[in-house]
């Protein structure tokens, strides 16, 4: 059922508070999104302080990769935890919580005095990006009106990208002065204002009503909708979905559940394995492979692919809820399977030279470019929409940690892949897990455009009508 029959007074006069309660809701994900931003530059930061500190503390080239993979086991590990979590404390405190552990992580990494605490450092870092990556979606999806909850969860993305690009302007204005520290330690300041700004959030008001603390819940869906037919209707829908599900792990028991878990879990691997931290990671290695002399030159176009992700996930913002999230998951993934191909195509031929050397970058900043507006943002919209109210923290959980040992094994064995499989082997072995991504996308994946939350179904997509196959 969509938004507007659902609430059809909303689509003749009710336009109005809408907007008001648009400018609320956006303020509550923004300060959310802080996670999101930190996720970014946290994950990004480290490949130019690490030239750095290789020097400072005299590392051997494995001690260099762990210092910078480490930080991928900390975010396997608070994604694992973190939805159990935010199911039991709330999403408002987890996030609180988070903000704490950027803190720590990022004081102890800036003033590590050898190798050791650096790692430690490193590591409580990573704890916080897993906690931010599972909660700050949850956390903007459940307090979203159906109708913007695509943008907003999509802006949640902006931020990763936003962070990713400052991570690279820090570098390169910290990389003169050699001061790693600074790098690692700017970190603190959206860690305070997100810990700041969760004080003074509302707790999601449908973790609210799940624990019986229906006053509290009402207040905040009056804030969010500002319109008190929508904010009954919505309230009598969440409760109706906590009557019939079972709570945490028992969940598991559930078919609908578990077909959801598959569909989140696979999702988010999918958005892993199809290759974007290659790019992400070792983009100026690849620059060099594509023929770029120095390594000046190679770090500036580092530059422009952080702009390319950063600007078209507004892409993304502007039309998932208009246009929906498949459609823009086709056009995403076409896109960048046509980049990648390119892109084995041109590593494929024995000499980089004239136009082939304009293809692979160019075809890189495709493959960006379609993610950004695609997969990027929107496999994080889905797997907070898909599971139901008294396992979602559970299911976004399993799912972000897919998506991090995704992440993990992607840039540790890219190296190696290249080396075993060659570059145009490389390339083209991600370009042929888009297309996977496509059939999977066209057979599983609901569209969820403008469905409440508590209206979402998964099931088995081809040949029905809408996503409510399974009851
Ligand atoms: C992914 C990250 C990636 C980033 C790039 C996120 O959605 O989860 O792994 O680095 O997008 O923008």
């Amino acid at each position: 059922m969509s938004f507007d029959e659902v609430y059809p007074e909303r689509s003749r006069g009710a336009q109005g508070k809408l907007r008001k309660s648009k400018g609320y809701v956006l303020l509550l994900a923004s300060v959310a999104a802080l996670g999101g931003l930190l996720f970014g530059y946290d994950t990004g930061v480290i490949s130019g302080a690490i030239l750095f500190i290789t020097k400072d503390f005299g590392l051997p080239t494995h001690l260099q990769a762990f210092t910078i993979s480490v930080v991928l086991i900390g975010c396997i590990a608070g994604s694992a935890v973190a939805g159990p979590i935010a199911d039991r404390i709330g999403r408002r405190w987890t996030l609180f919580v988070a903000g704490v552990i950027f803190c720590v992580g990022g004081i102890v990494s800036a003033l590590a005095p050898n190798e050791e605490t650096l790692l430690a450092g490193r590591f409580v870092v990573g704890i916080g990006i897993g906690f931010s990556s599972v909660v700050a979606p949850l956390y903007i999806s459940e307090v979203s009106p159906a109708n913007i909850r695509g943008a907003l969860v999509s802006f949640y993305q902006f931020a990763i990208t936003i962070g990713i690009l400052i991570a690279y302007v820090v570098d390169f204005a910290f990389a003169a002065g050699a001061q790693w520290r600074w790098m690692l330690g700017l970190a603190v300041v959206p860690a305070v204002i997100l810990m700041a700004g969760m004080l003074r959030m509302p707790e999601s008001p449908r973790y609210l009503l799940r624990l019986g603390r229906n006053l509290q819940a009402r207040a905040a869906l009056q804030h969010i909708y500002l319109d008190a037919d929508a904010e009954k209707q919505e309230e009598a829908s969440i409760l109706e979905s906590l009557r019939t599900k079972s709570q945490g792990f028992e969940a598991f028991a559930q078919p609908a559940f578990r077909l959801a878990l598959f569909i989140g879990v696979t999702l988010a691997f999918l958005q892993q394995i199809t290759g974007i931290n290659t790019v992400i990671y070792y983009g100026p290695q690849i620059f060099q492979m594509a023929g770029f002399a120095s390594a000046g030159a190679s770090i500036l176009a580092q530059m422009l692919v952080g702009s390319v992700n950063c600007f078209m996930t507004l892409i993304a913002i502007f039309f998932v809820d208009r246009l929906g999230r498949k459609p823009l998951l086709y056009v995403g993934l076409s896109g960048m399977f046509l980049g990648l191909a390119a892109l084995a195509y041109a590593f494929s031929q024995p000499h980089l030279s004239g136009s082939l050397r304009t293809i692979a970058p160019a075809s890189m900043m495709l493959y960006v470019g379609c993610y950004a507006f695609s997969l990027g943002p929107i496999v994080w919209l889905l797997i907070s929409e898909i599971f139901p109210l008294p396992a979602r923290g559970l299911g976004m959980s399993i799912s972000t940690l897919a998506n991090w040992v995704g992440n993990f094994l992607v840039s540790q064995f890219f190296l190696v892949m290249i080396a075993r499989l060659g570059r145009p082997g490389t390339f083209g072995l991600y370009a042929a897990l888009c297309i996977v991504t496509i059939i999977f996308v066209r057979t599983m994946v609901p569209e969820t455009k403008m469905e409440l939350l508590e209206r979402v179904r998964v099931g088995p997509v081809i040949g029905a009508a809408t996503s409510s196959d399974v009851p």
